[in-house]
């Protein structure tokens, strides 16, 4: 056997023969869902369904060849179901009259709690079937569930806070007022694939707890996982407060948009598809877009970096679930001159990732869930190879079925593909670099302004970097990769890579409007407006204090 044969035979032998899976991690029973959830009830889909693949594939015993794991089915909604869940949503928020955007913030409150509490119960068949559906592992699955179990306790504290803070009039130049943040309408809320429920969790749970009415569409991958939510959704809202609706974008999601009914457009996705479908709107000054998109976060390696610390966190921030995080580092500017140095430390830190399934232990690089992705990640990496990159470590861009194993490429420069798009995967672009000025070129004139790192020692290096760089990106991280937590923390992007921003704060503003109500500041309108409050005439102005 050559080689690069026993490099493809040991990447084979990482999937599972049936046996194994079977005393491993059995497979869960086939999910053949069917129903959606439409006002209350959960509909029975008579039409096409979309089968669910895992990218855990099958090793055959004596072949080696690999086939698919078939996890169950969706439906396929056509544009007439994805539009009768609308009419759902816009009855239940009628106009801003519907029960939901009328209620109290504590009674909102009280159904969320609800609803986790019911959630909480699911939580080892979400954890399972985030591992089956996307190969997230287990540690990063079970943490994702727990994660969005938190953002959820997190936003009904702040929203308590928020309304707390309401809870008074403001009096200023003679003019009394009580300010209050109010719901917008009705929001369309669409997660992404690699983190389906914690992501997607992190618009939809806002959107409701401030009043708005919601259609929700899972990500492509990562579609099964809502299954066993779907009845804690239809107990714990009142009905057509939350609708869950499966199928194609294009015929679902656009004919949405096209009504001109959504108020919000809730999306994690490439800026590509969320242009498309925005313009789709009629009437786009009435609809609020909240959009978290494309990345090519950079690290830059400064001359007085920690090579070794350095490498060890430049290789978890891009190779963490195989690179696919939209905060990954996707591009790696170190000095030339110490450029030798650092590949070596970042290719003995590759060299330690485990290839494995997501159930077994330390398993760092597991199978991709899009079809054809290890195909898509080899013309990106032939594409640097033809333009005089290298692979640097051992191994590295080999691939069999949905598993590839990572490579770090390089020297990468402004001809290459890997340069400017973003890879979503796991390939290591480095670029060498003879002056700074190189880097801070890239970074203006990039299409993407989500995040970037920083690493060196030298605080005369980094400081005046730090101020270029805040003009450009949403955070800057020191001696750390990008990410997104702790979710109290802005979330958000320049250019193509975001509109608005998300933290548990931020987010319910993104799904509010302040409205005030205002009157002269004196005895006659002082007595009107106490009346109201002492009378309970009106909800809106009471001053109630949430304990
Ligand atoms: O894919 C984007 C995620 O929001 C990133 O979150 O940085 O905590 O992994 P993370």
């Amino acid at each position: 056997m050559s080689n690069s044969e026993q490099v493809h035979a040991s990447l084979a032998r990482c999937f599972p023969t049936m046996a194994q899976i079977a005393s491993e991690f059995p497979l869960p029973a086939p999910i053949n869902q069917r129903h959606y959830l439409v006002a209350g009830e959960l509909k029975e889909w008579q039409g096409e369904l979309a089968q669910v693949q895992s990218p855990v594939q099958v090793r055959d015993v004596n072949s080696s060849e690999l086939s698919t794991i078939i996890l169950g089915a969706t439906p396929l909604l056509d544009a007439t179901a994805a539009l009768s869940a609308l009419d759902a949503a816009v009855a239940a928020y009628d106009l801003g009259r519907g029960l939901w955007p009328c209620l109290s913030v504590i009674e909102r409150v009280n159904h969320v709690e609800q609803f986790l509490n019911a959630m909480l119960k699911l939580r080892e068949q979400v954890v399972q079937l985030l591992m089956w559906e996307i190969g997230k592992n287990a540690q990063d699955a079970t943490k994702e569930f727990d994660r969005t179990c938190d953002y959820i306790r997190d936003t009904i504290h702040a929203l308590k806070q928020q309304d707390r803070a309401a809870s008074h009039f403001v009096i200023e130049q003679g003019v009394m007022g009580k300010i209050r943040r109010v719901p917008v309408g009705v929001a369309l809320c669409m997660g992404p694939y690699n983190y389906p429920l914690n992501e997607t969790f992190t618009t939809l749970i806002p959107a409701l707890i401030m009043g708005n009415t919601v259609i929700f569409k899972p990500a492509k991958y990562g579609v099964l996982l809502i299954e066993p939510l779907l009845t804690a959704f239809r107990d714990c809202f009142p009905p057509g407060v939350i609708n869950v609706i499966y199928g194609r974008g294009r015929e679902t999601v656009g004919a949405l948009m096209a009504s001109g009914k959504i108020d919000v457009f809730a999306f994690i996705g490439t800026n590509k598809g969320a242009s498309d479908l925005k313009r789709l709107h009629p009437k786009p000054h009435r609809l609020r877009a909240v959009l978290g998109l494309d990345a090519k976060n950079p690290a830059i390696v400064l001359p007085c970096a920690d090579l070794a610390a350095t490498a060890k966190e430049v290789i978890a921030g891009a190779l963490a679930f195989n690179g696919q995080r939209c905060t990954a580092l996707k591009i790696i500017w170190v000095p030339r001159a110490q450029a030798e140095a650092f590949n070596q430390l970042c290719v003995e830190r590759m060299n330690q990732l485990k290839v494995a399934m997501p159930w077994q232990q330390s398993a760092d690089i597991t199978p991709l869930p899009e079809p054809n992705k290890t195909q898509q990640l080899d013309v990106l990496l032939n594409d640097a190879l033809t333009l005089g990159a290298s692979v640097q470590n051992p191994g590295g861009g080999e691939f069999i079925g949905s598993l590839y194993r990572p490579a770090l490429l390089y020297p990468v420069n402004a001809k290459m593909r890997l340069y400017h798009e973003e890879q979503f995967g796991p390939l290591v672009p480095v670029v060498p670099y003879d002056s700074i000025d190189e880097v801070i070129e890239y970074v203006i004139h990039s299409d993407f302004g989500q995040q970037l790192s920083i690493f060196g020692q030298d605080s005369a290096a980094i400081g005046p970097l730090v101020d270029i760089f805040a003009n450009q990106v949403g955070r800057i991280n020191i001696n750390s990769q990008c990410q997104r937590s702790p979710d109290s923390f802005p979330f958000t992007g320049r250019k193509d890579s975001a509109e608005g921003t998300l933290s548990v704060e931020d987010a319910l503003l993104q799904f509010s409007i302040p409205t005030l109500v205002a009157a002269k500041h004196n005895t006659q309108q002082i007595d009107l407006v106490k009346s109201m409050i002492k009378e309970r005439h009106s909800s809106f102005l009471a001053t109630d204090f949430l304990f």
